[in-house]
């Protein structure tokens, strides 16, 4: 990793900011941006040139990397405001650490931390006002990785560019959501780029998530590349399984994004005493377990869906409906998360991180 010790970020302020033109009730999740945003470039070995400057347009040569190799890597964070207006990231350490693992993983050099944080911190405080208070409300943090080298040499890039923008969101699905399974295409295969936030892991699952949706359904859950027969994850989601009272969910693998959400939830399930296994499951005992009634919830897990409920998942043609969720473990576990992350709860672990 590249420690050398951080230039000052240097930063221009906006003009004017634009934040009363935004609908802070009717957001659109991820399309509305703040004022600043964050950017630093790897050059000569080195990351380089720390700015914030107000929210625009990047000037790239088409030629540059990233259009043609794909060589991009992101995180997904949020900051929360509590109802005395304190800031509050949930974990950042884990972010930064997986997208030094994604980068590595996409030859991409790694982010220095202090740098990270620094980042993270000036922004915030200069953006604080796009934080929104109450549960649902929060500033979508998109920290990214982009090869910026000119040429079109199928190679690793040797200039990058880092970047962190925001974005006020609310909830991210409103509603419960079907789930299809899935059958024939797969989202990562063993020593892929799975566990990867790679850019190109996402754009190669909105075809059969396309084709899920003209069926009805809202999401895929991928299966294992091999026999489609092992449940791994959803598109933006780790996904949590309730057979009876136990709580079940696939073990991370280089084919499984390692989710911060999925392994809070964990945290909080042991503590609350319920049983957790975590392990491979076949599609054939979910199918079973929802046939038999054993079968009371799935659940997706992650930083922009939180977590979120299935109301029904598709298999082979077959439609399968869940019992209502209310009262059930996904509410619990919304609800303990969410408390810690607006600061509404204590913190046990000390995973809140006040900016
Ligand atoms: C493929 C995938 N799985 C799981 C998750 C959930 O991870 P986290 O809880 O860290 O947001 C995400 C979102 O980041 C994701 O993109």
């Amino acid at each position: 990793m590249n420690l050398a010790t951080p230039q000052k970020i240097s930063v221009q302020k906006i003009a004017k900011s634009r934040i009363n033109e935004i609908d802070f009730e009717n957001l659109v999740f991820g399309k509305d941006f703040s004022d600043h945003m964050f950017e630093c470039d790897y050059i000569d070995g080195t990351w380089q040139n720390p700015v914030i400057r107000p929210f625009g347009d990047l000037t790239i040569s088409p030629a540059a990397k990233v259009f043609h190799y794909g060589q991009a890597v992101f995180e997904g964070m949020k900051a929360y405001k509590d109802d005395d207006g304190k800031v509050f990231l949930f974990r950042p350490d884990q972010n930064h650490a997986r997208i030094n693992k994604s980068s590595k993983r996409m030859a991409i050099p790694e982010f220095p931390k202090e740098l990270f944080f620094e980042a993270m911190h000036k922004l915030l405080e200069l953006d604080k006002d796009w934080v929104k208070p109450g549960i649902g409300n929060s500033l979508y943090i998109r920290p990214f990785v982009i090869a910026t080298q000119v040429g079109v040499s199928a190679s690793h890039s040797d200039r990058y560019k880092f970047m962190i923008i925001l974005s006020p969101v609310n909830a991210y699905y409103p509603g419960d959501v079907k789930v299809e399974i899935a059958e024939h295409y797969s989202r990562s295969a063993n020593g892929g780029v799975g566990a990867a936030k790679a850019a190109g892991n996402y754009g190669a699952q909105f075809y059969p998530t396309n084709l899920a949706r003209e069926r009805g359904f809202q999401q895929v859950i991928w299966t294992d590349a091999d026999e489609h027969k092992y449940l791994e994850e959803a598109g933006t989601m780790n996904v949590f399984f309730r057979i009876n009272d136990t709580l079940i969910t696939a073990p991370t693998s280089d084919r499984i994004l390692d989710g911060i959400t999925r392994k809070s939830l964990i945290k909080l399930a042991e503590r609350d005493g319920i049983n957790v296994e975590v392990r491979p499951i076949e599609v054939s005992e979910l199918i079973e377990a929802a046939k038999n009634g054993s079968l009371k919830e799935i659940f997706g897990a992650g930083t922009a869906a939180v977590v979120s409920p299935v109301s029904a998942f598709g298999y082979k043609g077959e439609i399968y409906d869940l019992p209502p969720t209310t009262g059930g473990y996904s509410a619990k576990f919304k609800k303990e998360l969410t408390d810690i992350q607006y600061n509404r709860s204590e913190d046990p672990f000390g995973w809140r991180y006040e900016v």
